[in-house]
């Protein structure tokens, strides 16, 4: 490793797993870390990226121009620890020509699992049941108490059939459910097969499915792509699972669409303006709400970090990142 190299600057802006800390010094780099619990100000992070060649950043960072402005015109690449990168403006870097990277991949079956959860919580009502215990309410079982829906047999709309998209499709056939997607992609022909999923306009899919669930990226496009319209199309008995990110799903519509009984349910891991909740959501038996939990397992935290930080060397280094968003 040449001195050049070793003298840039890595700034991570928010707490990550030692993993990743460890990748940038095993390459000989001293990271300029954010070590604590809280979420960095947006003050303070202005100041923290003054100079930086690199940033590793985290989902609950704003990249944008003020940012860029803040770091310099030295800043070679933001490298996300996350998949989605919608808090990144992607073109605003392009046109100062900062790469951004991402973690794709690694947390898959993680963010699937949590999927397959909601689905299984809101149609068996379990976080409602949960709370009965919990609130040591008198109950008794009983041939008509707390009755769900099943979803052997049940059809599981995935709206984009990405990798997390495909690996909740699995997750669901496992359970019973026949597969279709709204996906701007074609998927592999073997997985279609495999999954014998059949891919359908986004109007079949809301009209058709048991459960929606959405996969797909946040940005301008897929912004509110389910709202009122949509909400109205979907059967009266079907669930909306959310585990990509809020702003695709119009959260007043939604609360909307569950009081005037348009569909049975909603389990949702991410929210339109996280990490506040819209109030007419909290109260409801008929929902599901998790705080963003999609990767959040110890191993996962580790191969995000790990990811980012790889792809912050190689571009520290001169080279190719492993992971960057096209
Ligand atoms: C991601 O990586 O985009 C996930 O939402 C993080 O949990």
């Amino acid at each position: 490793m040449g001195q050049f190299e070793v003298s840039l600057r890595l700034v991570v802006t928010g707490k990550i797993p030692n993993a990743g800390l460890e990748v940038l010094r095993q390459a000989g780099f001293t990271p300029d870390a954010w070590m604590n619990d809280t979420a960095i100000s947006r003050q303070e992070l202005l100041e923290k990226v003054k100079g930086a060649d690199v940033l590793i950043t985290l989902l609950t960072e704003r990249v944008d121009e003020e940012l860029l402005q803040a770091a310099g015109p030295q800043l070679k690449a933001v490298c996300n620890v996350a998949v989605g990168y919608n808090n990144i403006d992607v073109a605003a870097c392009k046109s100062r020509n900062v790469l951004v990277t991402n973690t794709p991949g690694v947390l898959t079956d993680a963010t699937a699992d949590i999927a397959l959860a909601l689905i299984l919580m809101v149609t068996r009502r379990l976080a409602e049941g949960e709370r009965v215990i919990r609130s040591q309410t008198p109950w008794q079982w009983g041939m008509f108490y707390m009755l769900g829906t099943g979803i052997t047999n049940r059809v599981l709309g995935v709206v984009g059939m990405g990798a997390i998209g495909i690996a909740t499709a699995r997750r669901a056939k496992a359970c019973g459910m026949s597969v279709i997607y709204f996906s701007r992609s074609e998927i592999d022909s073997k997985v279609a097969t495999e999954l014998g999923a059949k891919k359908v306009s986004l109007e079949e899919l809301l009209k058709t499915s048991d459960v929606v669930s959405i996969h797909c990226p946040s940005n301008e496009a897929t912004h509110h792509l389910i709202g009122a319209t949509q909400f109205a199309m979907m059967k009266n008995s079907a669930f909306l699972v959310n585990t990509a990110r809020g702003p695709i799903v119009d959260e007043q519509a939604l609360v909307n669409a569950l009081e005037a009984k348009e569909i049975a349910g909603a389990g949702l891991d991410v929210f339109e303006f996280e990490p506040k909740i819209n109030a007419g959501l909290i109260g409801r038996d008929d929902v599901v709400l998790i705080p963003h939990l999609g990767s959040a397992t110890t191993q996962t935290r580790d191969a995000m970090a790990t990811l980012a930080a790889k792809n912050a060397v190689a571009i520290a280094t001169g080279n190719s990142p492993l992971t960057q968003v096209s």
